[in-house]
């Protein structure tokens, strides 16, 4: 195998790995929001849904769900609780369970209102046998007509992965309770009604290059009534208008009729999780189009103006300075510098010639007022299908910043589509590979977890997108969570449970290319053509100028080893010792598993070149990555 060290054939961006945020399998509310408490506003269509009352016997009226909807349409119900005499419990079951961590403190926080004081709550955490894990107490102690916030901490004396929360209710007196909540204390930086620092670091480790964030099909929406409209996610939380999660009553064997978007995790906290991780932001957001596998409910064109306004001032909000309008509500979130935005997608799935229509009228107006701003496209997820190869003409000739494609495909279609690329116009639109993941029985929904072969088969496409660096400038696996007990899509790159997470074999491939992107995209031929699938081998190359390294990456799909004779060509000054960071597992359909959770990750070992050879004996199915520093 030769590689031409010295010739840069394409630069890589630095923002070309990044990853695909969607609150899905609950990813965000029960997932990476570290919010415990499920319903914790009483908004789910079924008000008492996660809840349960235990009392020695029923007092009517006692407890009452209350809809003040004509006066708050963003968070119309609450709990009105007039207490006489026995003392109640009201239990929150959380998301599937509620994780709790010996030695950990809980925050617990409500909003209230009462005329004078009388009730008194006892906080417990349970496990299944009622015995009592943790508890603290909180007296409301203000009175008033408008509502009181008031918190209490207290710390856990056992772990328990699937834990409930129990408030006993003593004393006497009338109350109104709204925003029940219970974090950890151990947040992501330690913010205050915070994301799961685990599930955080995890996406921190890869340095991805960009967070697409909020989806997904969770844009669009069942219908436009239920679509994700940003300015609905800022601000107190309590004022954010909880929606139905697109994915609660999709694939019915699956179905999570518990799952809404409560938005704690919303695009203030999407920014600031970028910032925090060093990746760029990337907004996706709604054309004026449900989703076209749901309602496809199309706002016409003289209902656009909103969707196109909230696409602006999202620019502005991510953007503009402290005198704007949008600036300024950022900078009140406590954000005075701009984020930074440099780019959006329109759409996210959607086709036809509505979307064309819709499009069109996005990109007048974006680009009008920002002109160098950049624009994401849709061709959506069928890659061989005439309505993706229709669209993707339509938006290159249109010329796109990006086109967006995505793809779900099997392990054979990716080998077979690590050259796709590579005949792909040099010029005009560049790629979004958007979404895409293997899917080992092609399938949109695979009940298999990522195997081996899954994230092998990524990896030799993954050297197919590096190749073209220049055609191909930004790519996200997806989907990225999935909490083992809630899923309704697989595989995912990451699992999570109350407690843990860890990453699939998928994620350590993502992660080795991500660190190891380089800057510069070099040849690397075999007799001359590029390595696409020759003896199952894959291969990519590229300098790191600033780290000042060779990076090679090579993926054995044999189930032999390989001895492998590299020619290092050009005038670098390459260092005698070079390192390989290996993924390999003679069985393809290994996973890693909470048990183990690094079954398939790298191991790391050090070889020697001479001169400018370095010979390597690769191991059956395997994906190596080798760094050869230069001076
Ligand atoms: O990644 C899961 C789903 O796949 C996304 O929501 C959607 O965009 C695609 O169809």
């Amino acid at each position: 195998i030769k590689v031409k060290t010295n010739q840069s054939i394409a630069k890589v961006q630095p923002n070309m790995w990044g990853v695909f945020f969607e609150d899905i399998n609950f990813g965000a509310d029960g997932g990476i929001y570290a919010e415990l408490i499920k319903n914790r506003s009483f908004e789910f269509t079924k008000p008492l849904m996660g809840w349960t009352i235990q009392r020695k016997k029923q007092q009517e009226g006692e407890i009452l769900v209350v809809n003040r909807k004509e006066v708050n349409t963003a968070n119309p119900r609450y709990l009105q609780i007039k207490k006489q005499t026995d003392d109640f419990e009201l239990i929150n079951e959380g998301f599937k369970g509620i994780g709790v961590k010996k030695g950990l403190r809980y925050d617990f926080s409500l909003m209230y209102r009462q005329s004078a004081p009388g009730v008194k709550m006892v906080l417990m955490l349970k496990d299944a046998n009622n015995k009592v894990i943790g508890q603290g107490t909180l007296t409301p102690n203000q009175t008033g007509s408008d509502w009181k916030k008031q918190s209490a901490s207290f710390t856990a004396t056992e772990t328990d992965p699937k834990a409930k929360f129990s408030i006993m209710f003593q004393g006497r007196g009338n109350i109104d309770l709204d925003m029940i909540s219970l974090f950890p204390g151990d947040t992501w930086k330690n913010r205050p009604q915070g994301l799961r620092a685990d599930m955080v670091q995890l996406l921190a480790d890869m340095k991805p290059g960009f967070i697409r964030f909020p989806g997904g099909c969770i844009v669009e929406g069942t219908d436009l009534a239920n679509r994700y409209q940003w300015k609905k996610t800022i601000g107190p939380i309590e004022d954010r208008q909880l929606i139905i999660n697109r994915w609660n009553t999709e694939f019915a064997n699956r179905a999570a009729p518990d799952y809404f978007q409560s938005f704690g995790l919303g695009f203030f906290e999407y920014f600031q999780l970028a910032e925090d991780i060093g990746s760029d932001a990337l907004p996706i957001l709604n054309c004026g189009m449900a989703c076209q596998f749901n309602s496809a409910e199309v706002a016409s064109l003289d209902e656009l103006d909103p969707y196109v306004q909230d696409a602006l001032d999202l620019i502005e909000f991510a953007n503009g300075d402290v005198t704007t309008k949008w600036g300024k509500v950022r900078a009140d979130l406590g954000h005075p510098k701009p984020f930074n935005l440099k780019m959006m997608g329109v759409g996210n799935e959607n086709w036809g010639p509505q979307y064309l229509e819709r499009l069109a009228i996005f990109t007048k107006a974006i680009k009008a007022k920002y002109p160098d701003f950049k624009l994401i496209n849709s061709s959506g997820t069928d890659p061989e299908g005439d309505r993706f190869n229709l669209l993707n003409t339509t938006l290159r000739s249109n010329n796109a910043d990006f086109i967006d494609e995505h793809y779900y495909r099997s392990a054979d279609w990716f080998l077979k589509n690590a050259g796709r690329y590579d005949n792909y116009p040099r010029n005009g639109s560049k790629v979004f590979v958007g979404e895409y993941a293997v899917h080992a029985d092609n399938s949109i929904v695979g009940s298999n977890r990522n195997n081996w072969q899954s994230a092998l088969a990524s990896a030799s496409l993954m050297t197919g997108l590096e190749r073209n660096a220049d055609v191909v400038q930004m790519a996200s696996y997806a989907p990225l969570f999935a909490n083992i007990d809630a899923w309704q899509w697989a595989p995912d790159m990451i699992w999570v449970d109350n407690l843990k997470s860890y990453g699939t074999p998928d994620y350590y491939v993502q992660k080795q290319f991500s660190t190891n992107k380089g800057t510069d995209v070099v040849a690397i031929t075999l007799d001359e053509k590029n390595i696409i699938g020759q003896d199952g081998l894959y291969a990519s190359a590229v300098t790191d100028q600033a780290k000042k390294e060779l990076i090679i990456k090579i993926a054995n799909n044999s189930n032999q080893s390989q001895q492998i004779d590299f020619d290092l060509e050009g005038k670098m000054k390459l260092k005698s010792k070079a390192t390989n960071e290996e993924i390999a597992n003679s069985n393809l359909t290994q996973v890693n598993s909470f048990e183990n959770p690094e079954a398939v990750s790298p191991k790391k070992s050090t070889i020697n070149l001479k001169g400018k050879k370095l010979n390597i004996a690769l191991k059956p199915y395997s994906f190596n990555v080798i760094k050869i520093p230069f001076n």
